[in-house]
């Protein structure tokens, strides 16, 4: 029997530096120390902690399963703290992303984002899991797509027997709280059609359509809906699986050697160029962005994260490349474009993702002013 282990990555803003650009060290220390004692405990096998712009990250390796409750309260109590810490530092939005007070036993729904993986694993199982911050997990459909739809993105799809069958699709309608499982490449126009709308249609989950062999999974909450208005954007997380009969790792890192669009940004109300980079610049400057994008790599094995030889586990920061370095100029020229259009369509984002803003305050002021024409 192979081992099942299971990959958590759950992340919150629980309070920034200077605005929303980094975490700081006294929370990170935080996570670091509440997630040591877990893998003490053995609650854990490994952890990573790092962060996002101004997302806290915990990436737990473990064989507790997907949805586990004491992982789940281990995420829920390590946010806690730290957002107690960044209200006693006066950090900025100390607890945003904790809109729920009452833990019961799933942090899913309470604002934190999730993206958990089980998986048997195989002979040797590489991840990358991937982290944005400022956007929302709409900014994944595109990449998704090319990863394990895309015969001109991903070479394995036309060269490897083991990937002709397809993938299989889980699309959330995160307006009507439905999914539905497309398989491609038979159903690939009509993926585009629902994916394509990046701010209602999110790709929550992808299978191996042959087998069912699990191989992404990404956060879709949206942190407007849970609290009725605009708290700071969703930050989304994802998790994917390479090699032997999946995209490989390179495949799954091509997509972004191009930036794109993504809503996010300022106020989480624009149109901005993802940026992906290297942990060292995992933090949003100009206009609060640009959105940035950090994507880890490592070997899961025997229940853990492979380690070296202190027992440090072996954590490969994948964008940390000059391969990126046109994307990010791209990124930077596209950032300048757009923002010489200020507050004007389609730089800002349209009238209904704005209904979730401090903009309804100004045109409710204006309401009365209107006279029939
Ligand atoms: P303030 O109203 O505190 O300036 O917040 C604006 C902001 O950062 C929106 O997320
Ligand atoms: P975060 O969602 O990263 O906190 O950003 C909020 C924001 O409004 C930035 O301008
Ligand atoms: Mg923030
Ligand atoms: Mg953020």
């Amino acid at each position: 029997m192979a081992i099942k282990t299971t990959i958590s990555l759950i992340k919150c803003d629980v309070g920034s530096l200077a605005g929303h650009y980094i975490v700081p060290k006294p929370l990170l220390n935080i996570a670091e120390k509440n997630l040591k004692q877990a893998e003490e405990t053995g609650l854990i096998n490994s952890y990573y902690v790092f962060n996002a712009g101004d997302d806290l990250q915990l990436l737990m390796v473990h064989q507790k399963g997907e949805s586990d409750p004491e992982i789940h309260r281990l995420a829920y109590s390590t946010f806690r703290e730290a957002a107690d810490k960044a209200l006693e530092l006066k950090l900025y939005g100390a607890g945003q992303d904790l809109l729920k007070d009452a833990f019961s036993g799933n942090i899913r729904g309470m604002g934190p984002g999730v993206a958990e993986m089980e998986i048997e694993e195989r002979g040797a199982d590489p991840i990358v899991i991937f982290a944005a911050d400022k956007t929302s997990a709409g900014a994944f459909n595109f990449p998704l797509f090319r990863i394990f739809a895309d015969p001109m993105n991903t070479a394995g799809l036309v060269i490897d027997p083991n990937m002709a069958g397809g993938f299989k699709f889980e699309v959330m309608d995160t307006m009507d709280n439905t999914k539905v499982t497309l398989k491609t490449p038979e159903e690939t126009y009509d993926l585009i059609a629902l994916i394509g709308t990046v701010q209602r249609y999110m790709v929550s989950r992808v299978w191996r359509a042959t087998d069912n062999l699990i191989c992404a999974t990404g956060s879709v909450t949206r942190l407007s809906q849970i609290a009725g208005k605009y708290v700071g954007k969703d930050d989304p997380v994802m998790i994917t699986r390479a090699q032997h009969g999946l995209p490989a790792v390179g495949e799954i890192l091509v997509p972004f050697m191009h930036s794109y669009l993504v809503e996010g940004w300022m106020r989480g109300s624009h149109w901005g160029p993802i940026m992906p980079v290297g942990l060292k610049d995992s933090k949003c400057t100009a206009f609060d962005g640009p959105p940035r994008l950090v994507a880890l790599g490592f070997q899961v094995s025997n229940g853990k994260i492979a380690c070296d030889d202190t027992g440090k586990p072996m954590i490969a920061d994948m964008f940390d490349d000059p391969a990126f370095d046109i994307a990010r100029r791209e990124a930077q020229e596209l950032a300048c474009t757009l923002r010489r259009m200020g507050e004007f369509e389609p730089a800002r984002l349209g009238p209904e993702e704005m209904e979730y803003t401090t903009l309804q305050q100004t045109l409710e002021k204006l309401k009365e002013r209107f006279k029939p024409a």
